[in-house]
């Protein structure tokens, strides 16, 4: 209907962020880490890192594989964006497992955890370094925010093949996964936030 992908990620990212700065009111001195995966899931927390550091918040994003890697030119541009954000967002790339020391430091000193790794493209079993990460964001005592789908939830039929993100709340968009509804110990609060698509679109 001439609503575009861009503009669905932007409305996405910024209901996230929306979320979390009224979950935590003044952003100055929060400390913020998003985990991204290379598709859009990734993408909607590029443009969440946006909102949030324009807020005032510290944020680092941590990539989850090589940016030319990033699977849409939706998330590729919301990426390069943020490469030019130098003064208020750190940029940290995962190329391996070997690299996930990079991700355990930024986690120690997290309040708040953005995990946008896997959203609804989760397909089979999980590779690595994306299954250790999961790991290690759980392991962290910040507050966890899902994007659309804890990461290693099946978003149809919830199920947990191996490990997922175990959230405080998940921010979803336009409609509650039917996966997220089943996977309650993994889902936390569910936020159902709208992004922009006309009701019509589904008819
Ligand atoms: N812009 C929009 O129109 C719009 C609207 C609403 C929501 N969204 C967002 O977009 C998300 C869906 O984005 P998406 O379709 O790009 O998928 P995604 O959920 O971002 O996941 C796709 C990525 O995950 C990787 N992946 C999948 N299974 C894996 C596994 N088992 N192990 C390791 N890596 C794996 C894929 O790599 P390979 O391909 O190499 O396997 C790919 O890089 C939604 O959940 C929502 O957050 C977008």
């Amino acid at each position: 209907m001439g609503v575009s992908k861009l503009l669905l990620m932007e409305n996405a990212g910024r209901g996230l962020a929306d979320f979390i700065q009224k979950k935590r009111g003044d952003l100055k001195d929060c400390r913020i880490v998003v985990v991204a995966g290379l598709g859009n899931n990734g993408g909607d927390g590029f443009v969440c890192a946006r909102h949030l550091a324009g807020q005032g918040a510290s944020v680092t994003v941590i990539i989850l594989g090589p940016p030319p890697e990033l699977k849409t030119s939706e998330a590729s541009l919301n990426w390069k964006i943020l490469e030019q954000m130098k003064r208020t967002v750190k940029l940290l790339i995962v190329y391996s497992y070997a690299d996930l020391q990079v991700l355990r430091d930024a986690l120690a000193s997290a309040d708040v955890v953005v995990d946008a790794v896997f959203g609804t493209g989760i397909k089979g079993r999980l590779r690595e370094p994306f299954a250790s990460a999961i790991r290690m964001m759980n392991e962290a005592r910040a507050y966890r925010v899902a994007v659309d789908v804890p990461s290693g939830v099946d978003p149809l039929t919830g199920e947990v093949h191996d490990v997922a993100v175990k959230a405080h709340a998940t921010v979803t968009f336009h409609k509650a996964k039917t996966g997220i509804l089943k996977a309650k110990e993994y889902v936390g609060e569910i936020v159902v936030a709208p992004i922009g698509v006309p009701p019509e679109a589904e008819e």
